[in-house]
């Protein structure tokens, strides 16, 4: 739709119009579009495949999915192909796969990624798991808006596949395979229309199939299964919940189901003594907003375990010394929460709190055969 009305007027109309449509009702905008004389009609064909019917538990929310990239079973293969698949780097030695990792919950066990011929990113690989519910802004960031979107960014970042897109799909329309493939997802009966813009989409459905929803935590909220008395005592703790026990304040930012809130928070990481001395200025370099700087999209802590090290620089190796980073209060600058303050937990807490983190860790999730490579 957007390239539509980019290619039918002005320039500041069109820019306009994606300013809008953020905030008015799709039915305005179709009411809108219909006097640029443009269709609404998207310019693939319908799906040749049949829907694909996400599995969740029901005590879990449904994602809200997008309606111009609905799931399709060859849709969400031909996704899955593309993210294991090295064709996406410039030197074919790099997939998705390669820093998000599905034995790693889909991160990959670095402070910060390498990409190819070893050059350093400046951030950790974040987590895939639950990427479909992350409606507030992709990245630690937040800068991308979909995973459509930000799909297309990883294969052309120098620091991460440094690759072209044209190259990209001059090799896939040559491909022996993947010509049918798109043809299943997408309904195009032309290699010539197989575009970034349909990988990335194929890329999205698959992506949003890494639910991870039946960890022990999950079991223990369905009543199937019992936490110990240590991990009872860190999830009092983690949400505030216990007269006697210390409180966390945990839970506030990293709420469940998610175990995020998905908001941009400075959880006292670095000292700053204005808000321009941050290092990686985090939120505030995509917002440009002043009080963003040093705040960054709250983690899930779903599978924490097996995603260390941890924070957006994988600063910290262990949960051990997270929970004794917040426990000690956190460093100032003008912007740090509140809720971050000395917590005076006694070793027992500590212990308790890193018990509890660990009842997120969903074995089922990362041994999903359907999540790991096809090939
Ligand atoms: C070289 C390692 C590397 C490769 C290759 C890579 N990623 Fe990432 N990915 C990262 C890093 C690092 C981040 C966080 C970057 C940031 O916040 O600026 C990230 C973030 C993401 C996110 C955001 C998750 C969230 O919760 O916001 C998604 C989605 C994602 N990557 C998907 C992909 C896909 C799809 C591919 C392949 C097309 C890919 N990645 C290739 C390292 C990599
Ligand atoms: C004010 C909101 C807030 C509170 C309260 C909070 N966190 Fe966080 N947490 C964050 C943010 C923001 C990050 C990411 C910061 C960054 O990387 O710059 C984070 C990161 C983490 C991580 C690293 C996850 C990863 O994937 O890298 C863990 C583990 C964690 N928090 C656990 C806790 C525990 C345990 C508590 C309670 C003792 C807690 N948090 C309290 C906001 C909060």
């Amino acid at each position: 739709m957007r390239k539509c009305i980019a290619a039918s007027g002005p320039a500041g109309l069109s820019r306009a119009f994606q300013n809008i449509s953020i905030h008015i009702p799709i039915s305005f905008l179709v009411f809108a579009l219909s006097f640029t004389g443009c269709s609404t009609v998207p310019e693939e064909g319908p799906a040749a495949d049949q829907p694909y019917e996400l599995a969740l538990p029901a005590h879990f929310p449904r994602p809200v999915l997008p309606e111009d990239n609905p799931m399709t079973a060859a849709g969400v293969e031909l996704g899955r192909r593309l993210f294991y698949d090295p064709i996406l780097s410039a030197d074919s030695s790099l997939a998705c796969a390669s820093c998000h990792l599905p034995e790693r919950a889909f991160a990959d066990g670095r402070p910060v990624a390498v990409g190819i011929q070893g050059r350093r990113g400046r951030r950790n690989a974040q987590s895939l798991a639950n990427a479909a519910y992350q409606y507030k802004g992709l990245f630690w960031d937040g800068r991308s808006a979909t995973l459509e979107e930000q799909a297309l960014i990883p294969v052309e970042d120098p620091n991460e596949m440094g690759h072209d897109w044209g190259a990209v799909e001059q090799a896939l329309r040559r491909h022996p395979s993947y010509p049918a493939r798109f043809a299943a997802a997408f309904g195009i009966n032309d290699t010539a229309r197989i575009t970034r813009q349909l990988a990335a989409r194929a890329l999205a459905q698959f992506e949003r199939t890494l639910i991870s929803a039946e960890s022990k935590y999950d079991r223990v909220k369905r009543g199937e299964a019992t936490f110990t008395e240590l991990e009872e005592r860190g999830q009092h703790i983690f949400f505030d919940t216990s007269e006697e026990l210390p409180e966390g304040e945990c839970g506030h930012c990293h709420t469940p189901p998610l175990f995020t809130d998905q908001t941009f928070m400075n959880n006292g990481l670095d000292e700053a003594e204005e808000l321009n001395a941050f290092q990686d200025k985090g939120r505030g370099e995509a917002t440009g907003q002043y009080y963003d700087n040093g705040r960054f999209r709250v983690p899930s802590l779903r599978n924490a375990a097996l995603t260390a090290p941890y924070m957006h620089d994988g600063r910290f190796g262990t949960l051990e010394e997270v929970v004794e980073h917040y426990n000690q209060g956190g460093r100032h600058s003008l912007n740090v929460d509140p809720k971050i303050r000395k917590l005076h937990l006694s070793d027992t807490d500590k212990q308790a709190l890193v018990a509890f983190i660990k009842t997120l860790t969903d074995s089922t999730f990362v041994n999903n055969p359907e999540h790991r490579n096809p090939f």
